[in-house]
């Protein structure tokens, strides 16, 4: 704890007295998003640029065509979207379930998806205006009321297929019908929720949900690309700077923390005190408290196992080249230099089924791959 309140502090003094051209990218020190994004440079979910500086991922194609044909089909992609273009949700004719005395369902026209609640002797409903979540692991969805958003009390769960209350809602039974529909946004938690969801929601420092681009698309992660467009049609071979963000270059903790941002990084969360059994969601925060994780290196960043502009890889014998590249493949062989890593007394493939577990949030009524790279010792607890 002691180190973190350091980094904390001195998080605030970068930010305060900006090193490196003041720029988001750290070098290699934990840095708090909420910092980040107050610091010169790129970094996602940062709300400074004007909304006319954003293009759209369709004018990507132009030059990158296979990037942003991969990167539509990923469920990042797709997490949040007006009503009527979630398959998910339009190839159900109707969904309905029961929470206490409360029934709930969601119908759909050509028109929108009405979504309500009754007891019997009264009810409610609004007109759907965004739905967050591929479906992936589950939906939850926004309606408007005079001009506030509000968050529905049931989500609709991925693998039991049911509806069930939304993550952080109360399971006290609600006296007020209206209630049991949903319950108001503040604006701060809406704007972090679109944020984090979609993309160009906050432009000129101003939440603004009507011009966003839906889900996480190309500039969400690389930040506005209209100068960048300009530059290329310009001059294709230009070489230097091509004004936008490589991810590729940034060092391993920000790496890390870049997609973090979204993921939570360790510093967010210890920020946030946000610990439990659910933080195994929480994909930066476990890998960064991984003994494999140490002080970084770049081959347990993110993308040394994801393409962020691909599908998910499920086949858990692909990651075994990603853990071989610094443990010794067999004690009785020895390793390369740089596998500084000991090597597994038990098998030679498939690591990540034993050391990073499915592990259930139960709030979310689905497994998550724990981050946190480890020995699992049969009937331990949870270690948070
Ligand atoms: C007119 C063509 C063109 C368009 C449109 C275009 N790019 Fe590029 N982009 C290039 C070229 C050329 C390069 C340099 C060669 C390469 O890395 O493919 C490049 C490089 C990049 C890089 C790597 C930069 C670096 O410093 O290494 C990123 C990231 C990128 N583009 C993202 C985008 C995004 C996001 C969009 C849409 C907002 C976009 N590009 C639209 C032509 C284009
Ligand atoms: C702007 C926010 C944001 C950033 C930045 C971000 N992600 Fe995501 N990511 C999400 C959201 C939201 C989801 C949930 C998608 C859904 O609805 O299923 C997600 C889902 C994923 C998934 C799961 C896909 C699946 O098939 O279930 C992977 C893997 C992933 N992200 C990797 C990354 C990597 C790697 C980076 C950094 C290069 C990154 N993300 C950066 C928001 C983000
Ligand atoms: C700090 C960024 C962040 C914020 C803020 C945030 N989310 Fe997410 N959300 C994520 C990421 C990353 C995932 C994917 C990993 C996971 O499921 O935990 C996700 C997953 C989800 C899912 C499950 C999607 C699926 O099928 O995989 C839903 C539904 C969801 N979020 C809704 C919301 C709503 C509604 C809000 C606002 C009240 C919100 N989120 C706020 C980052 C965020
Ligand atoms: C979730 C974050 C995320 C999203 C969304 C995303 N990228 Fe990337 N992109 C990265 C990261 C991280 C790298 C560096 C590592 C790599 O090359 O995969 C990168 C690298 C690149 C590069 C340079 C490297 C190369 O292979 O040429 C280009 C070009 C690029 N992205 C284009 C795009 C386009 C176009 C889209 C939208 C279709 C997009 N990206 C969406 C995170 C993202
Ligand atoms: C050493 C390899 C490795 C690294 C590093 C890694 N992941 Fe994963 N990740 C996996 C594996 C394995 C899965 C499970 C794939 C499957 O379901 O078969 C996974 C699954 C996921 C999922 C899907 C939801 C879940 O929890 O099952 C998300 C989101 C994700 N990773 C995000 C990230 C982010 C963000 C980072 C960086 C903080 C990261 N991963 C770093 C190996 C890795
Ligand atoms: C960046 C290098 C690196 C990568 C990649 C890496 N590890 Fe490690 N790992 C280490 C180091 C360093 C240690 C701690 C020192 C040691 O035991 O040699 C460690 C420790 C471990 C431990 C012991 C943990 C404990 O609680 O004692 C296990 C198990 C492990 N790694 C498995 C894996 C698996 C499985 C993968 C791939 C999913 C992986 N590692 C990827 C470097 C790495
Ligand atoms: C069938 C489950 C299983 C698979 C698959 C597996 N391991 Fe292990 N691993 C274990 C167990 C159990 C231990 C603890 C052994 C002990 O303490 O005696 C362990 C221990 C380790 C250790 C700690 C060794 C030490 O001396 O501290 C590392 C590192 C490790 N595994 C890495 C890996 C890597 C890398 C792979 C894939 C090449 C892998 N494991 C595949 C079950 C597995």
């Amino acid at each position: 704890m002691g180190k973190i309140k350091i980094l904390v502090g001195l998080g605030l003094v970068l930010a305060l007295f900006p090193l490196r051209h003041g720029n988001a990218q750290s070098d290699g020190i934990q840095i708090p998003t909420s910092e980040r994004i107050m610091s010169r440079g790129w970094w996602p979910t940062k709300g400074s640029a004007a909304r006319e500086e954003y293009v759209g991922s369709a004018a990507c194609a132009q030059c990158h065509k296979h990037k942003v044909q991969t990167q539509k089909t990923t469920p990042m992609a797709n997490t949040a979207m007006a009503p009527l273009d979630s398959t998910f949700l339009t190839s159900r004719p109707k969904i309905v379930g029961q929470l206490g005395p409360y029934h709930y369902d969601l119908v759909h026209n050509d028109k929108q998806v009405q979504y309500s609640v009754s007891n019997g002797k009264s009810s409610a409903s609004g007109s759907l205006i965004w739905v967050f979540g591929s479906g992936e692991h589950g939906q939850t969805y926004v309606y408007e009321q005079d001009g506030t958003f509000y968050e529905s009390r049931v989500s609709y769960y991925a693998s039991p297929q049911a509806l069930d209350l939304t993550t952080g809602h109360s399971p006290a039974t609600p006296s007020k019908v209206e209630a049991a529909l949903g319950r108001p946004m503040d604006p701060d938690g809406a704007r972090l929720c679109f944020g984090c969801h979609t993309t160009a929601s906050t432009t000129h420092y101003r939440f603004d949900p009507g011009q966003l681009i839906p889900g996480v698309a190309c500039e969400g992660c690389h930040g506005p690309g209209s100068r960048h467009v300009a530059a290329m049609n310009l001059d294709p071979d230009v070489s230097g700077p091509k004004d936008i963000l490589n991810p590729a270059n940034l060092s391993p903790i920000d790496s890390v923390e870049f997609c973090g941002v979204c993921h939570r990084s360790r510093i967010d969360v210890v920020l946030n005190r946000a610990t439990g059994l659910e933080d195994v969601r929480f994909q930066g925060y476990r890998l960064e408290t991984s003994k494999c994780f140490g002080t970084g290196d770049a081959r347990i960043t993110c993308i040394a196992c994801h393409d962020p502009h691909e599908r998910l890889v499920r086949d858990s014998g692909a990651y075994d080249k990603n853990c071989l590249a610094c443990h010794a493949a067999k004690a009785s062989v020895k390793a390369p230099a740089d596998h500084y890593a000991v090597a597994c007394p038990v098998k030679e493939r498939d690591c990540v089924t034993c050391h990073m577990p499915k592990v259930e949030a139960p709030s979310m009524h689905s497994t998550f791959t724990d981050h946190r790279i480890r020995i699992v010792k049969a009937g331990a607890p949870f270690p948070e």
